[in-house]
C-alpha cells in the first residue's frame, strides 16, 4: 500500500464558522474526505490517544453518530456531554475544565456566541456542530456530494428555497469558496443574515460565483443543478411552526417547483425533513434526491476536518 497523502493542518486554531477555513482549506478538507471514504483503513490510528467531547444543547441524529463513528474509526474516544452550556457553571470554567482532559470540543448549540465563547476560553480545537447561524460540517459534506455527482462544482447553480438561516448561509458561503453560483429564495422577515451576504459578494468577486438573492422560488430553482431545502422551523423555533408553515407555503419543493431545475438536478436537504412541508414525498423519494448520500459524507468530512484540526 502506497503512503497516505500528508494531511495540511488548518491554520485557525477552531471551525466554529464557515470563515475559518480558506479557499484552499476547503478544498483540501474535500480532497481528504474523498480520500478517505475512499481508503479508510489508512485512517484506522491516526487519532490514537486523543480524546474528543461532544457537547450537544439539541437533539442530533446524524451529527451525534457521524461525529461519534469518525472518533472511533480514526482510533480516538469520543465522550458525550448533553445539557445546556453555562447553566450549571459558566462558560469559561466549563472551557477551563474540558481542555484538561480532551484534545478537541465539538458543540452544538443554540447561540453561535456559545461556540465562540467555548473556542475563545478552551485551548483546543473547537468545531460547530451546528448553531443559529452555521452549519459548517453539513456543508462540507453537501460539497463532497456535489463533487461525487458532478465532478467539479465550479460554475454549478446551487439553489437554497426556504429559511435564511444555519443551512443556507454554509451553504452558501461553501458554494462561493468553490465558485458555484448560488441562488437564495427567502420569504420576507426570513431572509439571511445581510453580512453573510455582503461577505459571498466579497468572495464570489474573488473567485467568480455568483449570489442572487429573491423573494421567488421559480427564480432561485431556474436552470439549477442542485435544489437544497431545509426545516421551516429550525429547533428551538418549535412555537413559531403554525406561523412560519403560513410564511413558508409558497416554499414547498414539490414536483412542479423541481421541474424548473436542470434536467440532471439532484435534491438535497439536510436532514431531518418533515415531508408536506418544505418539500414533498415524491420529490424526496424520488431517483434524483441525494439526501442519503449527503448524511453518509457526514462521516468522510468530519473525519476529514478532524484530521486536519489535530493530526
Ligand atoms: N443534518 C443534521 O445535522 O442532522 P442532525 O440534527 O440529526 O444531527
Ligand atoms: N435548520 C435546522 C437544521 C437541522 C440540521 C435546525 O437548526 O434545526
Amino acid at each position: 500500500m502506497t503512503a497516505a497523502p500528508p494531511i495540511t493542518r488548518i491554520a485557525h486554531a477552531d471551525v466554529t464558522r464557515d470563515q475559518d477555513l480558506t479557499t484552499e482549506e476547503v478544498s483540501a478538507v474535500l480532497a481528504l474526505a474523498a480520500e478517505v471514504k475512499k481508503s479508510p483503513e489508512r485512517y484506522r490510528t491516526a487519532l490514537a490517544g486523543k480524546s474528543i467531547a461532544m457537547l450537544f444543547e439539541k437533539p442530533s441524529l446524524r451529527t451525534r453518530i457521524t461525529f461519534e463513528l469518525a472518533i472511533q474509526e480514526l482510533g480516538g474516544f469520543a465522550v458525550n456531554y448533553d445539557g445546556p452550556i453555562g447553566a450549571r457553571e459558566p462558560l469559561r470554567d466549563m472551557a477551563r475544565n474540558l481542555d484538561r482532559w480532551v484534545h478537541a470540543i465539538v458543540a452544538r448549540t443554540f447561540r453561535q456566541q456559545t461556540v465562540d465563547d467555548m473556542a475563545d476560553w478552551a485551548e483546543v480545537p473547537v468545531i460547530n456542530a451546528l448553531s443559529d447561524m452555521y452549519h459548517p460540517c453539513q456543508a462540507l459534506a453537501d460539497m463532497q456530494t456535489l463533487q461525487e455527482r458532478f465532478g467539479s462544482v465550479k460554475g454549478l447553480k446551487l439553489a437554497f428555497i426556504g429559511d435564511g438561516n444555519n443551512v443556507a448561509h454554509s451553504l452558501m458561503l461553501n458554494a462561493a469558496q468553490l465558485g458555484m453560483d448560488f441562488a437564495l429564495a427567502t420569504p420576507e422577515r426570513y431572509e439571511a443574515s445581510q453580512a453573510i451576504i455582503d461577505e459571498v459578494h466579497a468572495i464570489n468577486a474573488r473567485l467568480g460565483g455568483k449570489l442572487v438573492v429573491t423573494t421567488d422560488p421559480a427564480v432561485a430553482a431556474a436552470g439549477a443543478q442542485a435544489i437544497y431545502t431545509d426545516v421551516w422551523a429550525s429547533m428551538g423555533e418549535e412555537d413559531e411552526a403554525a406561523e412560519r408553515r403560513t410564511a413558508f407555503a409558497e416554499y414547498q419543493i414539490d414536483e412542479g417547483l423541481f421541474k424548473m431545475a436542470a434536467p440532471n438536478a439532484v435534491f438535497m436537504h439536510c436532514l431531518p425533513a418533515r415531508r408536506g412541508e418544505e418539500v414533498t414525498d415524491g420529490v424526496i423519494e424520488s431517483p434524483r434526491s441525494v439526501v442519503f448520500d449527503q448524511a453518509e459524507n457526514r462521516l468522510h468530512a468530519q473525519k476529514a476536518l478532524l484530521l486536519m484540526l489535530m493530526s
